[in-house]
């Protein structure tokens, strides 16, 4: 099922350079499921044409309130109607200015206005100079757009057309889509603080060499994202991996164990769930070389000794915290065969209410995978889907199992 199946979108266009990217904008929010109908003021028009907006977007574009389409000539009210969300992108510093003061001079202001405030939400993805975005006028205006109920999605930083440097770029397609997507994902996890390990740990040898394993650390990156989009506030601890940190999720990159150990231990203070999904290496060489260790020329190897790592989940869940209320701990394990017997022994040995079970080579490196929760009740199957739908499905056990915890 995509993500936006089934939803509505009114995309509204204003005047700014940042229009080019609304086309690869709708086209991805079509990608993902949704239908859109493009609004555009007559200054976007100077940027992009609405000939190339109704060829992505499959539907005529409406740019003014006297457009004698719409039977009832009233196309500001007709518009809004079926939409689950107005998508302002770009939202100029005008535009943003308008709708705190509730103007409605042309179509897409008197649109938005004039939608149903409570059923229908307005994201604004805002681009504008930085001289513009940080002028006290557009940070006000901004504030006031928020207190009447406006998501504003936040702007990106960098280089800017007009040659200046700093905050104020719009955000690019695929994060202003990831942004519409965890809108409309349900609150279940509003108010926690979910701390989460992902991803294989580094054991230095000498500078250049060390032991790994072949975690993807795609799992603990997709529940990163699921709980941020559930309404958490997240810290993703992270291994060496080089996938995009999901939006708005704090992240913290470790190598080792033992720095993967003091991170968690450290951002565990303010979490109230703990999700330990990374591959801790279980031992690690016992000394690491200052210098690469070189061949002696005789064929001899090296003699490694190697000692064991900490269980980082285990010393969380049977800590103070770990074992209060405050603290709901869920661990994960990679098996190879015996699925269902080998987590039930590592939920008791690691001392957690719940443990997730994988088979390690079925999923490592891959976009799906398949779960077994197991509890002190029994086990339930997440049957093979891609890793963030069944990480929706997790965050919504776990928000269940914490709002009925006794
Ligand atoms: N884990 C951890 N610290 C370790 C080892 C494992 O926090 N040093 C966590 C993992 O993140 C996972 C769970 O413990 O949530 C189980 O990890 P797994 O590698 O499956 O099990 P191990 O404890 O290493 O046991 P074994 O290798 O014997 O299966």
């Amino acid at each position: 099922m995509k993500d936006l199946a089934g939803k509505h979108i009114v995309l509204g266009l204003s005047g700014g350079i940042a229009c080019y990217k609304s086309a690869e904008l709708c086209r991805l929010l079509i990608k993902a499921g949704a239908t859109v109908q493009v609004v555009m003021s007559a200054a976007a028009e100077q940027f992009i044409t609405p000939v190339t907006m109704q060829a992505l977007s499959q539907r005529p574009v409406f740019g003014s309130q006297w457009d004698a389409r719409a039977p009832n000539n009233m196309a500001h009210i007709n518009l809004t109607r079926t939409a689950d969300a107005c998508l302002l992108a770009p939202a100029s510093a005008d535009l943003i200015a308008k709708l705190a003061h509730g103007q409605a001079d042309d179509l897409l202001s008197l649109m938005c206005l004039a939608r149903p405030l409570h059923t229908v939400p307005l994201l604004i993805a805002p681009a504008m100079n930085i001289e513009m975005w940080q002028h006290p006028a557009t940070q006000r205006n901004l504030a006031q757009v928020q207190a009447d109920g406006a998501r504003v999605l936040g702007v990106g930083s960098g280089e800017q057309a007009c040659g200046e440097t700093g905050d104020g770029r719009m955000l690019e397609p695929a994060e202003i889509l990831d942004e519409v997507i965890a809108f409309f994902q349900p609150k279940v996890l509003k108010g926690q603080h979910v701390l989460v390990t992902a991803g294989p740990t580094f054991e230095a040898l000498d500078p250049v060499r060390g032991i790994t394993n072949l975690s993807s650390g795609k799992m603990g990156f997709a529940i990163a994202r699921a709980a941020r989009e559930a309404g958490a506030d997240v810290t993703l601890v992270a291994g060496p991996v080089s996938l995009p940190t999901p939006r708005g999720v704090n992240r913290v990159n470790v190598k080792s164990a033992l720095s993967m150990l003091e991170a968690v231990m450290d951002k565990a203070q303010a979490a109230t769930v703990f999700i330990a999904t990374s591959a801790v290496a279980d031992w690690r060489p016992a000394a690491t070389s200052e210098r690469k260790i070189k061949k002696d020329g005789a064929g001899q190897p090296p003699a490694l000794d190697f000692v064991e790592n900490p269980d980082i989940l285990a010393t969380l869940a049977q800590s103070k915290r770990g074992q209060s209320r405050e603290l709901f701990c869920v661990g994960f394990a990679a098996e190879s065969h015996d699925l269902l017997a080998n987590a039930q022994a590592k939920r008791l040995r690691k001392g957690v209410p719940l443990l997730v079970g994988n088979i390690g080579p079925d999923t490592f490196g891959q976009d799906d995978n398949a779960l077994l929760l197991v509890d002190e009740n029994g086990s339930r199957e997440l049957p093979r889907d891609s890793k963030l739908a069944l990480a929706r499905k997790l965050v919504a056990d776990i928000s269940y199992r914490i709002r009925t915890a006794v």
